[in-house]
């Protein structure tokens, strides 16, 4: 282990830079047995500047490996958000030896431009590499300019098989637009989507376009990932979802509601993995585990932010409506370390559960929950999880049974001081069945909560002044019986 990954509150098994600031994940793909993973950096300080693209690789998805800036700023501007892919058929012309080139799809914002007061200082650029992403080439000027919109960015871009051309997903302030190309360099405007669909209580980010089938059958659908800033479910940042069709033009649905992947404060411009291979099938997934309601304020030193746990999302059926459930990576199961089983038990008030060798603040756990105990006692109106330590200092999970809610409380849960939108009750409408699996990651500075199966997410960072080193379930006028557990320490990927 690297002793840079003791300081206070340094996640363990979360990704994080060595230092500075880092925001959205960026640029993610596969490429000859290494998943790529790119972020919003600034070198220089903690807090947000002039933003380059910080690299790392790693063969499973979470040991990483940190390499070198991929693409710094030029005279076209700072690099921001954007995408990857492996142009396999080299239609940019850009490869060497018959191999195919990397090519990275950004946005320059040209900040000289915006301090002059004009509105299109937003363009798209690339990179290229064909050294396996250890080098990038910019390619100059560039290849989508502005067409006179102050918000215009964040390109994820795909290959459609169907026309087969390149297909560009861009945020323009409130709507996705989406470009074609026959070579990653000539980009021509094809539709617009969602003006007046969703929420729109702030700038569109980040978008991301793929086409997934149905768990458990060979229906497919498009979804459409769209980053919100402000106007989250329970403030500030988040992630909003579409479930319809793509036909090369533009994406339609019939979904009225909004949808969001995760009720968290801490999971924004999340976006997926380019190039997985077919025999893997997987659509992953990893988002930015901050809010930009505090994220340049939050009491770590040395660094500023870490990334979610890298997911796995699962098209299905609920409720007769298409939702993307989120799940944590098989991979994590690598670093489980020490194991124990709790016995199961009823809680009608409250218990704290004994659990000899496991450090609660890099664990895992899986806990099944009847909300119909079989003593003939009522189903509780509430109940839930508290991590805690002798500070005082408390996380809660739970279920208000009698409203169909559930939620996170971090507003006891340790420093919040730092900025008045932290503290906080999250909640999210849920209607549980009778039983409720609740699995959790918990790491020096984060809770994440999955729920029955990743249908419904809540992604928490937290800083207590004190690890917390208790867990007690309680239940409030009736009883729930924990029926299943396990709960492992998880062991540190640095
Ligand atoms: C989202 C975002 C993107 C932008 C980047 C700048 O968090 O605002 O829209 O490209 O961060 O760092």
């Amino acid at each position: 282990a690297n002793n840079y990954y003791s300081e206070n509150y340094r996640p363990q098994f979360h990704f994080t830079p060595e230092e500075k600031w880092m925001n959205d994940p960026n640029g993610m793909f596969y490429y000859e047995g290494e998943y790529h993973l790119f972020y919003q950096y600034y070198p220089d300080s903690t807090v947000w500047g002039p933003m380059h693209w910080g690299h790392a690789v790693s063969t499973d998805l979470i040991h990483w490996k940190h390499l070198p800036v991929a693409l710094a700023p030029d005279e076209n501007g700072y690099i921001f958000s954007g995408s990857a892919v492996v142009d396999w058929e080299n239609t940019s012309g850009l490869g060497e030896d018959g191999l195919p080139p990397l090519i990275a799809i950004f946005t320059y914002h040209n900040p000289v431009l915006e301090k002059e007061g004009k509105i299109d200082f937003q363009t798209q650029g690339i990179a290229y590499s064909n050294d396996k992403g250890r080098t990038w080439t910019k390619y100059g000027e560039p290849v989508l300019k502005n067409p006179g919109i102050r918000d215009f960015r964040d390109p994820k871009v795909m290959w459609y098989e169907e026309s087969k051309e390149w297909i560009m997903t861009l945020a323009v302030k409130d709507h996705i637009e989406f470009y074609s190309s026959p070579n990653l360099i000539d980009w021509q405007k094809e539709g617009d989507f969602g003006i007046d669909l969703g929420a729109h209580g702030g700038v569109w980010e980040c978008p991301d376009l793929f086409e997934m089938e149905l768990e458990g059958s060979d229906e497919k659908q498009w979804v459409l990932l769209v980053s919100i800033n402000p106007g989250g479910p329970n403030g500030g940042s988040a992630t909003q979802y579409f479930v319809g069709d793509f036909d090369g033009n533009t994406f339609t649905t019939e979904q009225s509601d909004t949808k969001w992947l995760d009720y968290g404060r801490d999971n924004y411009a999340g976006v997926t993995w380019s190039d997985i291979p077919k025999e893997d099938g997987r659509r992953l997934f990893i988002g930015w585990m901050s809010n930009w309601s505090y994220a340049t304020v939050v009491p770590t030193e040395k660094w500023r932010s870490a990334n979610t746990i890298p997911r796995e999302l699962v098209l299905e059926i609920y409720n007769d409506e298409y939702i993307l459930a989120s799940n944590p990576v098989d991979e994590l199961k690598e670093i489980r370390g020490e194991k124990i089983e709790l016995s199961e038990q009823v809680v009608s008030s409250s218990v704290e559960l004994e659990m000899p060798k496991i450090e609660l603040m890099c664990s895992e756990m899986k806990l099944n929950f009847n909300l119909k105990p079989d003593s003939g006692d009522n189903a509780p109106e509430e109940f839930g999880i508290v991590l805690k330590n002798d500070k005082g200092e408390y996380f809660k999970i739970g279920y208000y049974h009698t409203e169909n809610k559930f939620y996170t409380d971090r507003s006891e849960g340790g420093i919040c001081s730092f900025s008045d939108n932290f503290a906080g009750l999250h909640t999210a409408d849920y209607k549980a069945g009778e039983t409720m699996n609740i699995h959790l990651f918990v790491d020096k500075a984060s809770v994440e909560v999955f729920v029955d199966g990743g249908k419904l997410v809540f992604t928490d960072i937290v800083f207590p002044k004190e690890s917390y080193d208790k867990i007690e379930l309680f239940s409030t006028n009736g009883s729930v019986k924990l029926f299943e557990s396990e709960v492992w320490s998880l062991k540190s990927v640095w």
